[in-house]
């Protein structure tokens, strides 16, 4: 609960009450980069969203289990889902990661911007996604780098990602050491900053830049 008496849960309903559609509906471009090679198996997706990254992964063969807190944005993709013949490949699972985790193993997980201007215990969740990867299988977490242009310039203003200026945005090097791996079992693939275009809320286009970290996790 916030100082404004709602909870997690109804702040990101709310936020994806807003409109029909509050991301692009495209896959994020580092999960299209970074899984492309991988033969499809079982995905675990946190903090789904509109579910644009499990259909991808579903309509390319995967297995995925999405997971969001808010149940609009578990509706809104199961209806993408839905629309695109794949309903039978993904679980839409509700969870506030603050407070259970999804059960089971999996070829792949991914988080990408798990961010939330309201209390989240993102190291421990990445943690437990960690521990969720089976042997052999991916950690894919993503992740901004810094807040977006026109929140720098108004400090009340939250973004399109629904952040606030002064929440902490790791860099890969911090994720990969708040995970506490034990450095024999996992192998680090990718761990670095890129830049990414997005359309800006006044429809003008920016750059941004956000940062990845891929692991996986050995025999
Ligand atoms: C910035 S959005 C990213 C959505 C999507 N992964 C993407 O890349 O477009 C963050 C997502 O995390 C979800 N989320 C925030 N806090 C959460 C929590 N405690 N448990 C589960 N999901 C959460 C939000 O509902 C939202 O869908």
């Amino acid at each position: 609960m916030s100082d404004d008496g709602t909870t997690a849960e109804q702040f990101w309903d709310d936020r994806y009450s807003e409109s029909e559609r509050i991301w692009s509906g495209d896959p994020n471009t580092v999960l299209v980069r970074e899984t492309a090679d991988l033969p499809p198996g079982t995905a675990l997706d946190l903090g789904a969203g509109e579910g644009a990254d499990a259909v991808w992964l579903a309509r390319r063969g995967w297995r995925v289990t999405a997971v969001d807190i808010s149940r609009v944005a578990l509706e809104r993709g199961a209806r993408h889902a839905a629309d695109a013949g794949v309903a039978d490949r993904v679980d839409w699972q509700h969870h506030d990661l603050a407070v259970s985790f999804p059960k089971g193993e999996f070829d792949l997980v991914s988080a990408h911007f798990l961010h939330s201007p309201r209390e989240m215990p993102r190291e421990e969740i990445l943690r437990a996604a960690a521990a969720a990867v089976a042997p052999g299988g991916t950690l894919l977490i993503v992740g901004h780098a810094g807040p977006p242009p026109w929140e720098q310039q108004d400090h009340d203003h939250a973004d399109g990602h629904g952040h606030h200026h002064d929440m902490h945005l790791p860099t890969p090097d911090e994720v990969l050491e708040s995970l506490r791996l034990p450095q024999d079992k996992w192998e680090v693939l990718h761990s670095g900053e890129h830049e990414r275009v997005q359309t800006a809320p006044d429809g003008s286009t920016i750059t941004r830049t956000d940062n990845a970290l891929k692991l996986r996790r050995l025999r």
